[in-house]
């Protein structure tokens, strides 16, 4: 299934250094996953190499913390800090032999000949020994290996600890989720189509697609096989976007209104902006904000794309001041900064790249946000406080030290039929892999 085409590579089109590079850019250069595979699989010129390189990529970035204690179990003395290349490569390795259905030989051996690619010819036969101890002794390395749940479940050990104590009876499935690839899910765009008109398109042109209409989203359309999007009927036209349906229930529930000014004050790429002007037939008079110029300009892409009016600017959230005209909002919706921590499915660098240091920033960050937008909110109105996180810090204790400091405010009950909560802790969260969906946490607010 994972296999690379067979016809002879240049060095350029060896998906498997190609993948080595952009784990090497994630790891060691401390680059997003998402800028660096885009450059680094466009020299791909094959489509079956660019599927096979990214998913060795997501698959050992995914994996690499039982990777690297499985290869800590076979080296006799740890590598030099200049050797990361090495160390990578091994870890590459390893994901081929225990998670990919490569024969194992062509997995050792193609592995191994890249190191002559990082000019490293003494790496040849530590790296062809290390493999195929590995393949001989595999059972006992899993077994000494698996006991700590950090390295069995392959995320930071901080982070088992905080999932473990929030969710004693789910983290397990948590973080087995995390661990597994997401589905690629749609939103159909009412002011060009029908989902019913765009499923019937989907089964007679791509059948092996297997569309579905999302169990959670009017609008939703789950698609069981990934596919580059911009070949579907209706991309150019702005017929749909890709939104995961978790992300689709900011829409409904903020039940945008014709005539209604409401602010998305966390705005880029516009995933959200563009499904409230959907949803009010463009007749909401969206104000989108935006911290990131760069960011802002992939939001005017989308607005542009998907025909949805909307007026865009860049300003910080926490300081409205700035760029405020004095006009209440009926309406706010705060898709807050956070850990992103129920979308490492996607993202798998965010288990590398977040610390703990992070989330108390993060955690400030929003209160903050909160306390300076809660004003510029009409009396009657409503805030849709948002997250694409699973860490209580940012999501339900974050809400009760808001309704606890904020006496205009209450939260509106929410009987949707996803998603957890219950009457000690606001909002409602949706853990990753509920119904195919990301983790998410939303709050729906009222002010009195
Ligand atoms: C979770 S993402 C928003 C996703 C977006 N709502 C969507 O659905 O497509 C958060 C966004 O907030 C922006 N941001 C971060 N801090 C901000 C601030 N202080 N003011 C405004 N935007 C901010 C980030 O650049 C990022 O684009």
């Amino acid at each position: 299934m994972n296999h690379a085409s067979n016809a002879p590579k240049t060095k350029s089109q060896n998906p498997r250094l190609v993948a080595l590079r952009i784990c090497l850019a994630v790891v060691q250069n401390g680059r997003s996953l998402s800028q660096a595979l885009g450059e680094g699989l466009a020299v791909l010129t094959d489509r079956r190499d660019r599927g096979f390189a990214q998913n060795l990529v997501l698959g050992t970035l995914r994996w690499q913390l039982r990777l690297e204690a499985i290869r800590d179990q076979l080296l006799s003395k740890p590598l030099k800090a200049k050797d990361e290349d090495v160390n990578q490569l091994i870890l590459l390795g390893l994901y081929q032999l225990i998670y990919l259905d490569t024969p194992q030989h062509a997995a050792v051996s193609e592995t191994v000949a890249l190191t002559a690619a990082l000019k490293k010819p003494w790496a040849k036969a530590l790296l062809n020994g290390l493999l195929r101890n590995f393949i001989r002794d595999a059972e006992s390395l899993f077994a000494a290996v698996d006991v700590k749940p950090a390295f069995a479940y392959s995320h930071p050990q901080w982070f088992t600890k905080k999932i473990r104590e929030a969710y004693p009876n789910d983290w397990q499935s948590i973080l087995t989720a995390n661990n597994e690839p997401a589905p690629l899910t749609l939103r159909i765009n009412p002011l060009v189509q029908s989902r019913e008109s765009f499923l019937a398109s989907l089964h007679a042109e791509h059948p092996e697609l297997n569309a579905l209409a999302h169990p959670f989203s009017a609008q939703g359309i789950l698609l069981e096989q990934s596919t580059d999007v911009s070949q579907l009927p209706y991309f150019e036209q702005g017929g749909f976007s890709v939104q995961d349906g978790a992300a689709q229930q900011a829409g409904y529930l903020l039940n945008p209104q014709a005539g209604e000014r409401i602010l998305d004050a966390c705005a880029a790429p516009g995933g959200k902006t563009t499904h409230l002007g959907e949803l009010s037939n463009n007749q909401a008079r969206i104000f989108a904000l935006e911290k990131e110029p760069e960011r802002l300009e992939r939001l005017q892409e989308n607005l542009a794309r998907l025909g949805i009016t909307a007026t865009a600017q860049t300003g910080d959230a926490s300081l409205p001041d700035t760029w405020w005209d004095g006009e209440l909002f009926d309406k706010i919706l705060l898709d807050a900064p956070c850990s992103a921590t129920g979308i490492i499915r996607r993202h798998p660098d965010i288990k590398w790249h977040r610390t703990p240091e992070d989330i108390s920033a993060l955690t400030q960050l929003q209160a903050n946000i909160l306390a300076a937008l809660w004003p510029l909110l009409k009396p009657g109105g409503q805030m849709l406080y948002a997250t694409c996180s699973v860490l209580p810090d940012e999501n339900t204790e974050q809400m009760q030290s808001f309704l606890a400091k904020e006496p205009s405010a209450s939260q509106v009950p929410m009987t949707q039929n996803w998603g957890r909560g219950d009457a000690q802790h606001p909002g409602k969260q949706i853990l990753p892999g509920e119904a195919g969906m990301d983790g998410f946490y939303y709050c729906l607010l009222q002010k009195s």
